[in-house]
């Protein structure tokens, strides 16, 4: 017996033995976590937190949702592993299933353990399929922490793996707000980020690309949403040029944007869709890589060179099933719909006009970033790019503040990220963006401008 409570206990194996993600290890403090239900998890104290992040934009159904854990407990009573040389029913069924959900003819799915691998795939896939190897993605983008896709990762979480994988050339994606092409407007921006993308085909050799990787919508960078017209520019340049377009759907596919894949709301079908996350809500590692016909024929007659040995594994398969089913079923798309237009859209415009610190608001669905900053005028952000230390305090305080009204944010940068489990309710949401709102009174006392 050491004496230790179950918090202390969680406490001291945590600070004594477990080597966190990109953290210096002697200045975190990471909070124990004793429960979770719903759209709320509780620390060891009792104290219980609205999850506005989803933990990393994953728990799409929640926390502890009764139909995956049953689906779970089911497959592990009858058949927990299963080497992916074997077919497994399963493993088809959830292949099916999202198949069948997936625009155009993307039929085929290679699953993977994760969004970074689902990513090394895909390029690997296109390189094979186009016999090309450059890869053009974007700034401001993240595609994973494995060595292909840090190097693909178009922000900062990718310096400290520098130099990394030969043929990737970077090009800027259209953000409206902070415009690289000084464009006036949204349809300003979506011409000249087209333009600046067929100039990056030109300037590498058009023949030398075999794919253009990109964010549907951006996640963690900034929530950006694409204006009308990019994705099917993007579209048109990769045909044009004979490149494949690979969407990365891992943080907004499967209903996080009210859509089954973010490109529905376009209607642009990519060659390759990578997704993990909210495939499972995460309950068992999951991700995938989404193929078209005409690439999963050019390995007909010629082996695909890779796998893993938990590719398709049984029991994240049976949970991306039941999570499925429970999309069907509880009329999940129209719920974050409806939540997104109805609720959230109003109530950050609402922010927007009574918070001097916010620069703009912008998402779709249930995924949305408040952009702050000091002077709305020159938009200088609340922090500054990549800020860290003393540098990033105001952030810090904002969430702070955040977290005392029993709200957990998600915060990137100089901005607050909403982005809750998508079963949350309307009068949940609601006491959401109010621990939001008095945030944002900490962040006004910045604003100098
Ligand atoms: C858009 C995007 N792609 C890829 C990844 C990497 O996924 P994973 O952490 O499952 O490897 C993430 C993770 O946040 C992501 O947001």
């Amino acid at each position: 017996m050491s004496g230790m409570s179950d918090r202390e206990q969680v406490v001291a194996d945590d600070r004594a033995h477990v080597f966190h993600s990109w953290s210096a290890q002697g200045k975190i403090s990471p909070l124990p976590i004793a429960s979770a239900e719903g759209a709320w998890f509780a620390d060891y104290d009792g104290n219980r937190y609205l999850d506005l992040g989803s933990q990393l934009v994953n728990a799409n159904l929640g926390h502890q949702h009764p139909d995956l854990v049953a689906a779970i407990t089911e497959q592990a009573q009858r058949l927990c592993t299963v080497a992916p040389a074997f077919a497994n029913d399963k493993r088809g069924e959830l292949a099916r299933l999202i198949a069948e959900r997936t625009p155009g003819d993307l039929d085929s799915v290679f699953f993977t353990n994760g969004g970074a691998d689902a990513i090394e795939h895909a390029v690997r896939t296109a390189r094979l399929h186009t016999g090309r190897h450059k890869v053009l993605s974007a700034y401001r983008s993240y595609h994973g922490g494995t060595a292909g896709a840090m190097t693909l990762t178009g922000e900062p979480r990718r310096w400290g793996s520098e130099p990394g994988m030969p043929g990737v050339v970077r090009f800027f994606g259209p953000y409206p707000y902070r415009s690289a092409f000084h464009a006036a407007d949204a349809a300003e921006e979506c011409e000249r980020a087209l333009a600046h993308l067929e100039q990056v085909f030109e300037l590498e050799g058009p023949h030398n690309v075999a794919a253009v990787l990109l964010e549907t919508i951006v996640g963690t960078n900034g929530v950006l949403v694409p204006p009308d017209g990019y994705l099917a520019g993007v579209r048109e340049l990769c045909d044009r040029y004979g490149a494949l377009m690979i969407c990365d759907e891992v943080m907004v596919g499967f209903g996080r944007v009210g859509e089954w894949f973010a490109v529905d709301a376009w209607g642009v079908t990519p060659d390759l869709i990578t997704f993990a996350k909210g495939v499972n809500s995460g309950y068992v590692p999951l991700g995938g890589v989404a193929i078209s016909r005409a690439v999963a024929r050019s390995f007909e007659d010629r082996p695909y060179p890779g796998g893993l040995t938990y590719s398709g594994h049984p029991l994240a398969c049976a949970a991306g099933v039941a999570s499925i089913q429970v999309f069907e079923r509880d009329g999940i798309l129209d719920h974050v719909r409806t939540l997104g237009s109805e609720v959230v859209e109003p109530a950050l415009t609402d922010l927007a006009a009574r918070h001097p610190s916010v620069g703009e608001v912008r998402g779709r669905g249930l995924m949305w970033a408040v952009e702050l900053v000091r002077d709305r005028g020159t938009r200088e952000p609340l922090v500054p790019f990549n800020a860290t230390g003393p540098d990033a305090e105001p952030m810090t305080k904002v969430a702070d503040a955040c977290k005392d009204r029993g709200a957990w944010p998600f915060t990137a940068m100089n901005r607050v990220h909403l982005a809750p489990p998508l079963v949350i309710s309307a009068e949940e949401l609601k006491e959401g963006i109010a621990a939001i709102d008095a945030a944002l009174d900490v962040a006004d006392t910045y604003v100098t401008g």
